[in-house]
């Protein structure tokens, strides 16, 4: 089974719509042929202007985040219905700074990604452990949690649509990326995971994603592996140039 790679931005916290703009222009004009799937998920206030930026060419839109309701007394949140309005395809889920700093658990990233599933917005779940948890030797223990309540009561015809994005918290924004080795067997135990929830079709097609200071320096090395089938990308996302050396890794 050859799976799509997928090499998508996380820009974070970070853009005015004006950056956001002039990032899309430059990443459109030196972007040539590639066969993998290409996507930022920015900011809210800039995804109407990088819908139109980008229309014409390969790249697709994500957001970082969302309610699960379609709408609702929720001050400050947004719903699926609204980012299905603009033409957003993709949806962070259950980003560890979303856990961290947001409360989110693996109850709300369950009725998250069945919101977006339900509005045709294919959902990227975020699972990783942080390094107390992978020291005391439990971090595939937190990974199996994590995907097991986030996939709570889905379908396998619904999971083969959700990206996995393994992302060890203690690689995120460190500049200390997980080894190959270690990013591969996760992803490995990842899958096996899935196959024991929905069957070995629907985990030898779902996506798996690896985050965690991924650079142009050492895309190749992770992308090349089995079961990795893309990148989660945040800091070398924002800037075109680095994006675009990742996307052709
Ligand atoms: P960095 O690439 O900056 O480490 O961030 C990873 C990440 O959190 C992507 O979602």
């Amino acid at each position: 089974m050859t799976r799509k790679k997928i090499i998508a931005g996380n820009w974070k916290m970070y853009k005015t719509i004006a950056e956001g703009q002039a990032f899309a222009e430059e990443l459109k004009s030196i972007l040539g042929q590639t066969e993998h799937e290409v996507l930022v998920c920015a900011p809210y206030t800039q995804l109407s202007s990088l819908k139109k930026v980008f229309s014409g060419s390969i790249v697709k839109l994500g957001a970082q985040n969302m309610h699960f309701e379609n709408e609702g007394a929720f001050t400050g949140e947004i719903s699926p219905l609204m980012l299905k309005e603009i033409g957003v395809d993709y949806c962070v889920i259950g980003h560890s700074e979303r856990r961290q700093y947001f409360a989110e658990t693996d109850d709300t990233v369950n009725r998250k990604l069945k919101a977006a599933l339900a509005h045709g917005i294919f959902p990227i779940m975020c699972v990783g452990e942080v390094l107390a948890q992978r020291d005391a030797g439990e971090a595939f223990d937190v990974v199996r949690t994590q995907l097991t309540g986030g996939f709570a009561g889905l379908e396998a015809g619904e999971a083969t649509k959700v990206v996995i994005a393994y992302e060890p918290v203690w690689a995120i924004g460190t500049g200390r990326t997980a080894t190959p080795e270690q990013a591969e067997e996760m992803c490995a135990f990842i899958r096996e995971t899935v196959s024991g929830l929905f069957g070995e079709g629907t985990a030898e097609s779902v996506r798996i994603q690896y985050g965690g200071s991924v650079k142009p320096a050492n895309a190749a090395e992770l992308l090349t592996k089995d079961n990795i089938d893309g990148a989660l990308v945040g800091g070398a996302s924002l800037i075109a140039r680095d994006f675009k050396a990742i996307i052709d890794y």
